[in-house]
């Protein structure tokens, strides 16, 4: 099959499309594949340059993908051949090629109203999002969050997730088209985290608020940690998922509102967790609410473009995926 290797650690380049690989076998618990869309992750590029979650070499990279079921394992129930699904959290991941297997708990239907670089646009976004807002964040109506980088794929999917349950939204985005993009999917607040004063705006907005911004979703900490210090209410909770570098924060003013702030790591879910944002994930699809926003596309081929992307735009508006053939 054709597929995306990785023979050692470094930039974009590494990542080598390799036309012999051979075609993954299922075991009894798990399905095979047909992959049509796979999606790209930022951790996807710390993992290929060997600074997280260190692989083993070769590998094939890839967290997230949508495609059709091609064969199930003896045990396997829920799906059948020819099933379109979304699959993530896979303990074999590697969905950058034609075919993956996937345990049967790693994957679920995707209605034919949705298309497959929707599917692979829902893996780590969404079950990230959820994770973020209600297992961690404890998220409830009524309550207003800051999404710190609305604009990009998990943004996207807090945006939605955010709204259906009732809260109302503050949200960044570093360009015109992301702002606007934001605006639309229901965030009522928008800020350029590019545009000087930005902040001075948030605290003003803020201000008006009854309860301040109670919550605080971070995807870049070591730009923003004391920033949104500054800006959460008393007793506030920031919940951070994203971060590049070390940073400097004050703590004295987290001791003042006692504020909470938490690193999350998807990772960490567990299977009654990972069922339970499937089913409201499940319903967002059934409803309508919950549709991805898709970026760009590049194929398969062209993953090492997709990686520069991914790291480099200063515009996201949504998930970059890669279509398979
Ligand atoms: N912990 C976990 O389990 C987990 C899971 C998934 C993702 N993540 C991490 O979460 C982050 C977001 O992932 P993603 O898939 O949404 O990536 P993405 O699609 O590339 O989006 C990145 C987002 O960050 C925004 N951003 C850029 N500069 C910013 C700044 N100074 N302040 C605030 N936001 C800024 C971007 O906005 P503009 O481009 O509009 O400027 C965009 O909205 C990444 O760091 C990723 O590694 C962690």
């Amino acid at each position: 099959m054709n597929a995306i290797q990785v023979f050692e650690f470094g930039g974009p380049e590494v990542l080598v499309h390799c036309t012999d690989v051979p075609v993954p076998q299922p075991n009894d618990n798990q399905v095979l594949i047909r992959v049509k869309a796979a999606g790209v992750n930022p951790i996807d590029t710390a993992i290929r340059q060997g600074k997280m979650y260190v692989k083993e070499l070769p590998y094939i990279p890839g967290k997230d993908a949508a495609g059709i079921i091609e064969k199930v394992g003896r045990n396997v129930q829920s799906f059948k051949e020819g099933d379109h699904v979304y699959t993530a959290r896979s303990m074999t991941d590697s969905t950058y090629a034609q075919f993956m297997v996937a345990e049967e708990k790693s994957c679920w239907h995707l209605p034919t109203n949705y298309s497959m670089a929707d599917g692979a646009a829902i893996g780590i976004p969404y079950f990230t999002a959820y994770r973020v807002l209600f297992h961690k964040l404890g998220a409830k109506a009524g309550q207003t969050i800051l999404i710190h980088g609305a604009s990009g794929a998990v943004g996207i999917a807090a945006i939605q997730l955010a709204k259906a349950h009732g809260l109302t939204i503050f949200g960044t985005a570093g360009s015109k088209k992301g702002l606007e993009l934001i605006k639309n999917l229901g965030v009522s607040h928008t800020f350029n985290h590019r545009q000087e004063g930005y902040v001075d705006e948030i605290k003003t907005a803020a201000s008006k608020l009854e309860n301040g911004i109670e919550l605080i979703f971070e995807m870049l900490a070591n730009i923003n940690l004391q920033t949104d210090i500054e800006l959460i209410a008393h007793k506030g909770k920031i919940g951070i998922i994203g971060c590049r570098d070390f940073t400097q924060i004050d703590p004295r003013l987290m001791i003042l509102k006692e504020i909470t702030i938490m690193g999350i790591t998807g990772r960490k879910s567990t299977d009654a967790e990972i069922s339970e944002a499937a089913e409201v994930i499940d319903k967002g699809i059934k409803d309508g609410w919950l549709k991805p926003v898709i970026y760009k596309t590049f194929p398969l081929a062209l993953a090492s473009e997709a990686h520069r992307e991914i790291i480099e735009t200063t515009s996201a508006q949504g998930k970059i995926v890669l279509t398979v053939e």
